[in-house]
């Protein structure tokens, strides 16, 4: 099976800038699902993310934070972690019942989801001024915006009676406001100094090329594979020598369970005309160098028949050959030798007796 897999070579070219692998924008979200089953049922699932990365979960019962990473704290103080945590609880237990006692007069119908989601970003190391917004069903309601809450567009007049109530609650709006413009940007700034460490490594992608199930007589699907790289952008193209293949059909960047990423490029071709192609790829940890992998066409049956074949046929050859040799040479002088064997004589010692060998 070695024969009929693929051969790759890792070359390392030099390449070109890696301008567009710079993240300027990191955001940090803090997301609160509520689901309604009926009057008396709810339930929340709570968690807080930096892009894709998780950085605390959240307990439903106690209203407890969980830091996921060692640098979930940021630099902020036990007491002001826990002046949030009572907030978000505080929210998470109350604002439920506003909706259980609307489900009328804003034509909620049992069984829906509102969805929280509180956040702020940071842009070249300033954070912005945070937001925060509501969804029903999936769709955006209503947000937060200065000092009082807006409907969105696509909420109709549901969205409007919901601005109404909300804004009627002034020191929650205060608490949002100062939430919005000081606690998240403070917090974003400070979360990504102390985990700054483990979000700017550089991890060196893992990369080689397999042949996908075929697309049809006489072509071929070639694939080029990613792995365990990170920071997430990466720039994957097939290429024939400087030429980008664009046909090249690029998969979703999956995540691993260590926080790196796996992406895959596709490029459906004629089965003759595959060789000379390679897969580029560009990362951040490549030190500018792209690494390229060239296709080898899998060898045909009969090259595999050579491969194989001629060498076992040649080798058994050489065996029968040897041991014709042997029986000639030894069989009938051994017999011979023993018989006038005169250990004085120089002449035996250039006859070894096979059975020692
Ligand atoms: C509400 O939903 C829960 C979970 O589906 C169920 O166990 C409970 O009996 C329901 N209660 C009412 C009053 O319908
Ligand atoms: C808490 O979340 C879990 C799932 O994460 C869910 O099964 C449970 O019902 C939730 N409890 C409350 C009180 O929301
Ligand atoms: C927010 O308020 C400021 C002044 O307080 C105003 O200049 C700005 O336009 C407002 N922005 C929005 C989106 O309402
Ligand atoms: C945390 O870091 C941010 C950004 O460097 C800073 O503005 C803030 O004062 C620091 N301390 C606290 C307690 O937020």
């Amino acid at each position: 099976m070695l024969f009929l897999q693929l051969v790759l070579f890792v070359v390392l070219l030099p390449g070109g800038g890696s301008e567009d692998d710079f993240q300027e924008i990191i955001s940090f979200r803090i997301i609160l699902t509520t689901s309604f089953y009926n009057h008396s049922w709810t339930q929340n699932q709570g968690s807080a993310w930096l892009d894709e990365l998780q950085t605390h979960g959240w307990d439903n019962k106690t209203g407890a934070f969980s830091y996921l990473q060692p640098w979930s704290k940021g630099n902020f103080s036990n007491e002001e972690l826990m002046e949030v945590e009572k907030l978000f609880y505080t929210y998470s237990i109350r604002s439920p019942s506003i909706y259980h006692n609307h489900v009328t007069e804003w034509q909620l119908e049992y069984p829906f989801q509102v969805q929280l989601v509180l956040g702020c970003d940071s842009h070249f190391g300033e954070a912005s001024v945070g937001f925060m917004r509501i969804a029903y069903q999936g769709s955006d309601l209503v947000s937060f915006q200065n000092t009082s809450w807006w409907p969105s567009p696509e909420g109709g007049s549901r969205a409007q009676q919901v601005c109404t109530l909300f804004n009627q609650y002034h020191v929650s709006s205060e608490i949002v406001h100062k939430l919005l413009t000081d606690s998240c940007p403070r917090f974003l700034l400070g979360l990504l100094d102390a985990g700054k460490a483990y979000l700017q490594r550089q991890v060196r992608p893992e990369a080689w090329l397999s042949a996908g199930p075929s697309p049809g007589p006489g072509r071929l699907l070639l694939v080029c594979h990613i792995s365990a790289f990170y920071p997430k952008p990466v720039w994957v193209m097939w290429m024939r020598g400087e030429q980008e293949q664009r046909g090249t059909q690029r998969g979703d960047v999956l995540p691993h369970a260590d926080g790196t990423w796996y992406l895959q490029m596709s490029l459906d071709v004629k089965a003759t005309e595959a060789a000379g192609l390679s897969c580029r790829v560009r990362h951040s940890s490549l030190g500018g160098q792209d690494m390229v992998l060239y296709w080898e066409q899998p060898h045909s049956m009969g090259l595999v028949f050579l491969a194989v074949i001629v060498p076992l046929v040649l080798l058994a050859g050489l065996a029968l050959w040897l041991w014709k040799r042997w029986k000639t040479h030894w069989r009938c002088p051994c017999t011979d030798l023993r018989s006038e064997r005169d250990p004085s004589s120089p002449a035996s010692s250039t006859y070894l007796n096979p059975a020692q060998w």
